[in-house]
């Protein structure tokens, strides 16, 4: 398994054209066949996705199901769950069955007085109305003697078919990955992820934020990945702050670069810098054992996985690949390499990095990208010259890096890199002249 991460500091750059591009010419290259496991294209762009709309190839759910099923797990199961075992101890102090000084009732009157129940439902559940009934005399049941006064109220529960509820529940509250894979055979790879804005809604960017939630997603998403050979993450804008831990498990991550725009291409620089700023934190916090939180949960779960000598190779070999885009000379490779070395040696940090920064690949400004905007972006197969500077992203991905230059080397090795392929000049400019007729 290998996860590519598309990463940009900001919207319209080409991310998510690479990334769609990148994910076909990967297929291309390992000639997929009928292997529906090979290839995954992943829309991380919460706030707003489009992979499913322009490929127009719609899964069956979505990531905005996925919220709405990890927060029916997270909050009314687990709700229930912790709800079901408080009753019954209550229901065995009131029969006479344990005494007041019972440890586990008294961690159950504790949760009782102090649990959260701002999220809890009481509609869609059989006993909802006796436990909201419960919840609400708590106000009054002070000390764990009193809790005899839920007697009538907890007789309502009947905790045989509450069980069975709950089990039913939690088989259907699990989301299947199966649902929210959609393999689209005239591409030959899978899609996830879209379609409606996720964290437009309230509750979501809520959730977002929580780690319990959080991490639920992650382990799904995880879980996604070990089906797949290559997985593609088209990243949204800024990158990924709140799924920092996802970040663990990738093994590459390419950075575009607008080459048409100054203020882009500073972006990139910035986002390059911040990465190699996280990396270096997480090494050091790993090596010092000093992970916390979801990152530890996340490296315990890798550990398990792939063993700790490995993995401590894996994050020190992360892979850092820049991709050109809209780029319309050479000129413009050569100021944006100085850019970005001039940058790196201004943080003392060019001699470590230069050669840990592979030169990727080159998308030219190009009329068949912009005509294809609105509904297919998939230009790949479209367009000779364009295939062939994808295929070249490809093989860069296939050799782990090892056949692109890196920034250590010459502006001249680059370009030459970047040019590698037939040159299908006459090809290029034709198809521009059909572009733009069409146009
Ligand atoms: N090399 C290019 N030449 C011409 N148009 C491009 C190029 N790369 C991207 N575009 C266009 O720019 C727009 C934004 O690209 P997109 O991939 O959606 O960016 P992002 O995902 O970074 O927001 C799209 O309409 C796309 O077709
Ligand atoms: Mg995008």
């Amino acid at each position: 398994m290998s996860i590519i991460s598309v990463v940009g500091p900001k919207g319209g750059i080409g991310k998510t054209t690479i990334s769609i591009n990148t994910t076909a010419a990967l297929t291309r290259a390992l000639g997929s066949g009928k292997n529906t496991n090979r290839i995954c294209l992943v829309d991380l762009d919460l706030r707003l996705p489009t992979i499913t709309s322009l490929l127009d190839s719609h899964p069956a759910k979505t990531f905005y199901d996925l919220f709405e099923c990890l927060d029916n797990k997270v909050y009314q199961v687990d709700f229930l769950r912790t709800v079901y075992q408080m009753v019954t101890w209550f229901e065995s102090y009131i029969d006479g069955d344990i005494s007041a000084s019972h440890d586990k009732l008294i961690d159950a009157f504790h949760h009782y007085k102090a649990m959260n129940t701002e999220l809890f439902m009481s509609s869609g559940f059989k006993f909802g109305n006796a436990i909201e009934e419960m919840l609400i005399q708590r106000s009054e049941i002070k000390s764990l003697s009193q809790i005899k006064a839920l007697r009538s109220t907890i007789r309502k529960i009947d905790l045989k078919e509450y069980r069975r509820l709950l089990e039913e529940m939690d088989k259907t509250a699990r989301p299947v990955m199966a649902e929210y894979i959609n393999y689209i055979e005239e591409y030959g790879f899978s899609i996830i992820g879209g379609e409606v804005p996720i964290l437009g809604k309230r509750g979501h960017r809520k959730r977002i934020n929580e780690p319990e939630f959080l991490l639920r997603f992650l382990e799904f998403l995880d879980g996604v990945f070990q089906k797949f050979e290559y997985v593609i993450v088209d990243t949204p804008a800024g990158g990924v702050n709140h799924l920092s831990s996802l970040m663990n498990v990738i093994d590459q991550v390419l950075f575009v670069f607008d080459l048409s725009n100054t203020i882009a291409i500073n972006g990139s620089i910035d986002a390059l810098h911040s990465f190699i700023d996280y990396y270096e934190e997480f090494q050091a916090d790993y090596a010092k054992g000093q992970l916390m939180g979801l990152d530890r949960a996340h490296v315990n779960r890798l550990i398990a996985q792939k063993g700790k000598g490995d993995l401590y190779q894996f994050i020190k070999n992360k892979k850092l690949g820049i991709v050109f885009n809209r780029c319309q000379n050479n000129q413009e490779i050569e100021n944006a390499l100085k850019m970005i070395r001039d940058y790196l040696t201004t943080l003392d940090k060019f001699h470590q990095y230069k050669s840990r920064i592979h030169i990727v690949g080159l998308v030219p400004q190009h009329k068949v990208i912009n005509i294809t905007n609105n509904r297919k972006s998939m230009f790949y197969n479209m367009d000779i010259a364009l295939s062939e500077r994808m295929d070249l992203v490809a093989k860069g991905i296939l050799s782990d890096n090892t056949i692109c230059p890196t920034l250590a080397d010459n502006d001249k090795t680059i370009i030459r890199y970047l040019s590698k392929f037939k040159k299908p000049q006459l090809l290029d400019r034709l198809t521009n002249k059909v572009a733009s007729n069409a146009n």
